[in-house]
């Protein structure tokens, strides 16, 4: 049986930071942060969004009748949980309008979740025949004003339902995957920024790609000139760079250039967001997949998914005839080009506004509120 990701979607708010702009009103070198950590934009998340209307979001752009009455299972991946006990799922749920005889759960472990959420939803369809899971990877990446960690800041969910006979990608059941307790990123639970060893972070998201590579190779017999490209969790789009990097030699001269090419593919739509933890090696497939224009069906992608803490795990998609036809390319352009630009005094304002329990904010965006789901607040620590 053929499963994996029948469809793709992915959502930001509609607000953006210049990143050339920080530069400047952080004293820092703008070449640091387009060339040096490669990133473009930021994504600033407003205080009427969170990870449930963010994920709820995406998922509103794929989600059919049909999906409604085949859906199971809501898998929802995500760092930023909106409470300690209950799911973020079931608030999708209800916003969805599903079935009530489904299950949702919420899962974590840093950035890797979604890949997890993504493993389960394939082995539930291979049990479950006909039948088909929402995934959901949804983050808001928060270090702080003024630390090292914020140019990589961003948010965004991407939503995706796994399938049987998937019109865009089947996943290969060829996974190899390590954990590891390391202090690299963590966050207290009473703190709303992330904790962050930034130069260990890299340093251990690369060691655990070139074992996990040498693992792969010799599990599955397949080498670097079998890939028609690599999608990984991009932190900040110059982290994959340095992960594939690492490989290159072992390729012809023809293929690092293919590579490379697909490379910055797959790095063009999170140079325009940031970071979304969860979601971002998945925003990475799609930029791949939305840019490269020399991919062909039953070519095989790479995926390598990193959550600090740390764990990974390294698997194959093979892309399925039309695949093309199914890829939201022109809707996910188009709606990163009509973000509202912040200055940096505005995002700041935004960003001390995101604050568990703060008050929401009633005089924003009037075409974004009325087209999108909304958070409405707090109500006695409870989510409205
Ligand atoms: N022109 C061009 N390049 C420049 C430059 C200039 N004027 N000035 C500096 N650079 C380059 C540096 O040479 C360096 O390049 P290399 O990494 O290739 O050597 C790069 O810009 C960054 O410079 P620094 O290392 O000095 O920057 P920093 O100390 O401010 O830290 C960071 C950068 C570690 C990414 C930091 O932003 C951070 O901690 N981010 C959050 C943690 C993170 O993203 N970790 C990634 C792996 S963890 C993970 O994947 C999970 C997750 O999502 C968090």
């Amino acid at each position: 049986m053929t499963i994996g990701i029948d469809k793709i979607a992915f959502y930001t708010p509609n607000y953006v930071l210049d990143l050339v702009a920080l530069a400047k009103a952080r004293g820092d070198e703008p070449d640091k942060y387009t060339i040096g950590i490669g990133q473009d934009h930021q994504a600033v998340v407003p205080n009427f969004e969170d990870v449930v209307t963010m994920g709820a979001n995406a998922a509103a752009k794929i989600i059919t009748h049909e999906d409604r009455d085949a859906i199971d299972e809501v898998i929802f991946a995500t760092e930023s949980g909106i409470d300690n006990s209950k799911s973020g799922a079931l608030y999708i749920q209800q916003l969805l309008q599903l079935s009530e005889f489904i299950r949702t759960i919420e899962v974590k472990q840093a950035c890797y979740a979604g890949t997890y959420a993504l493993m389960q939803a394939r082995d539930y369809v291979a049990t479950h025949p006909g039948r088909r899971v929402l995934v959901i990877a949804s983050d808001i990446a928060r270090y702080g004003l003024e630390t090292s960690g914020e140019v990589t800041q961003g948010a965004g969910a991407v939503a995706m339902i796994v399938s049987e006979n998937p019109k865009i990608a089947s996943i290969n059941n060829d996974s190899v995957y390590m954990s590891r307790q390391v202090s690299d990123f963590w966050r207290p639970i009473d703190r709303e920024e992330a904790l962050v060893d930034g130069h260990l972070s890299t340093a251990i998201y690369k060691e655990m790609f070139l074992l996990l590579w040498q693992r792969y190779k010799q599990q599955n017999h397949l080498q670097i000139n079998q890939f028609a490209g690599f999608a990984f969790h991009l932190p900040y789009t110059k982290m994959g760079k340095k992960a594939l990097d690492q490989i290159m030699s072992e390729a012809t001269a023809q293929q690092q250039q293919r590579l490379a090419l697909n490379l910055t593919a797959s790095q063009r739509f999170s140079r325009e967001v940031g970071n979304l933890y969860t979601g971002s090696v998945y925003l990475s497939l799609l930029s791949l997949l939305s840019h490269a224009a020399n991919l062909k069906a039953g070519e095989k992608l790479a995926i390598f998914s990193y959550g600090s803490g740390a764990e990974a795990e390294l698997y194959s998609v093979t892309l399925q005839p039309g695949f093309e036809n199914y890829v939201p390319a022109k809707l996910t352009q188009d709606m990163l080009l009509k973000r509202q630009t912040l200055s940096v005094g505005e995002y700041e304002v935004f960003f001390k506004a995101q604050h568990f329990n703060s008050h929401i904010d009633t005089k924003t965006d009037a075409i974004t509120r009325s087209k999108t789901f909304q958070f409405l607040g707090w109500q006695d620590g409870e989510r409205l």
